[in-house]
């Protein structure tokens, strides 16, 4: 299996970073895109360095790089997770308007009808917001907001990111088990 992460400039990139490490421990193919913004935030709330995360990645770009692979609706993957999804992104999406490797990529999933999930941690949304991701859910996206349930009764931060990774992965068809699926036993 082979999924093409980005992570852009929204708060909660652990959110993404824990995706790498899960996808990593089940031998997805990870090709990783962090945009300028996405580095900015990733070192602003988390101690993790750059290079650990391309590290944990088969194959990565800089939002530039604009003759790479995945500019092309011809590279082929499974599907494509924007973690954390930046409301620009999200309006780059949605309008076609591809300024970027990130976008591009995206544009080419919905155009070769392949999965793209948006996963979003703004809040409060206003009216452009909400048309914009309309547009993307109409565009046949999966947007996801990045808003942890409580019934699992969550005792660290850890628990309500695996929620939220958990549920990117059962979106993917990627068998998890890291979050409690309410009335099922895990045990
Ligand atoms: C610490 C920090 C947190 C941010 N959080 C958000 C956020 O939650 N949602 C959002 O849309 N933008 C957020 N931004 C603003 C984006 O980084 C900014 O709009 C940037 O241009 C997005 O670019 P990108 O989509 O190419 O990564 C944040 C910026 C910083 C510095």
């Amino acid at each position: 299996m082979k999924i093409i992460l980005a992570i852009t400039g929204s708060s909660g990139v652990i959110y993404g970073i824990r995706l790498l490490e899960e996808l990593r421990n089940r031998k997805v193919d990870v090709t990783l895109i962090l945009s300028e913004a996405g580095k900015k935030v990733v070192e602003l709330e988390t101690d993790y360095a750059i290079n650990k995360l391309y590290a944990l990645s088969s194959e990565h770009y800089s939002e530039f790089e604009y003759i790479s692979p995945v500019i092309s609706g011809s590279y082929k993957i499974d599907g494509m997770v924007i973690c954390p999804c930046s409301m620009k992104t999200v309006s780059a999406i949605a309008n076609g308007y591809s300024a970027n490797v990130i976008s591009r990529a995206a544009e080419c999933c919905l155009k070769e009808g392949r999965p793209l999930i948006i996963v979003f941690r703004e809040t409060p949304l206003s009216l452009i917001h909400l048309r914009n991701l309309t547009s993307l859910k109409e565009a046949g996206a999966c947007i996801m907001p990045a808003a942890p349930g409580f019934y699992h009764k969550p005792e660290s931060i850890n628990d309500l990111i695996n929620f939220i990774v958990g549920r990117i992965m059962d979106q993917l068809n990627i068998e998890n088990n890291i979050y409690y699926r309410w009335g099922v036993r895990s045990d």
